[in-house]
Formats: C-alpha cells, structure tokens, sequence
C-alpha cells in the first residue's frame, strides 16, 4: 500500500443521519479520490478485531455495539500525505473540540457517535485497507 493512502468508515449514525452524500463530497472537495469504496455492516466479531486495540477500553463494549447496530461505508482514500490530511479534515476524535469546519464539528454527536474514522498511520491505514477490501477491489 502506498503511503499517500488512507481508510475510512462513515460509520452507523452517518447512515443513520442521512449524510452519507454529504460527507463524501467533503471528502472530495478536500482533493481525496475514492480508490476503493462498499456499504456494508460489520459482524460483532469484525467490530472486535478492527478495534483489537481498544479491547482493554472501558467503552469497547459499546464501541462494538455502536459500529454493528446498521450498514457503514468502507473507503480507501488517495491524496498527497492521505493520513495526515484525512485526519485534519475529520477533527479531533471528540467533535466538542474538533475545528470548525471539520466532518465532525458538523456532523458528529458525541466522542462516542463520531461520525468517521481516519486512518491514524500509513501503517495503520494498510492493515484497516486490507480487512475491508481485496486487492481487487482497490483501483
Ligand atoms: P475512532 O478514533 O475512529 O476509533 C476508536 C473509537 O472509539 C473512536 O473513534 C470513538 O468512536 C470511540 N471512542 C473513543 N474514545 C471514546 C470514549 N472516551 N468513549 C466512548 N467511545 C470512545
């Protein structure tokens, strides 16, 4: 995977909300192209394994109820320093203290009901990448 790459989910209450359109076109106008992209819903145990990480977290449980309980959107995102742009463009995990203008300063509730997830390293953005989608799925 090369490093100018990024992966996202718009997750369960983007869906949910009706800003699936929205967001994309922000990420778009952000100058990110769409390399890989699926609706789709994670099972409780794919929830598991892709936030492994925060298994130890008291809010795992509700983590993995939050991003099973409807369809998410999975993309792979290109662009120049992909990683650090993305997450500039989604804001601070918790949208009270995310910047204006941000994906989640505009459509995020909570530190919990955060709207998307951004890669947070190329190394990262290759492994959530490559549970999603398959070689060929990604152009
Ligand atoms: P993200 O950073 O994409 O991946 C981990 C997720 O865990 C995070 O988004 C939030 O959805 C959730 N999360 C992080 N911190 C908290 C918290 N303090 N309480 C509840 N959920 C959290």
């Amino acid at each position: 995977m090369a490093t100018n790459r990024t992966f996202t989910m718009l997750k369960p209450d983007s869906l949910e909300k009706g800003n699936t359109g929205a967001i994309l076109e922000k990420i778009c106008a952000a100058g990110f192209k769409i390399v890989a992209m699926k609706q789709t819903q994670l099972t409780i145990r794919d929830a598991q394994l892709f936030y492994a990480i925060h298994k130890e977290r008291p809010f795992f449980g509700e983590l993995v109820e939050y991003m099973t309980r409807g369809p998410i959107v999975a993309a792979v995102l290109e662009k120049e320093n992909a990683v650090e742009d993305f997450r500039t463009l989604i804001g601070a995990t918790n949208p009270e203290e995310a910047a204006e203008g941000t994906i989640r300063k505009m459509f995020a509730d909570s530190i919990s009901e955060n709207a998307v997830h951004g890669s947070d390293s190329d190394e990262n953005a290759a492994i959530e990448s490559a549970f999603h989608f398959s070689g060929r799925e990604i152009f």
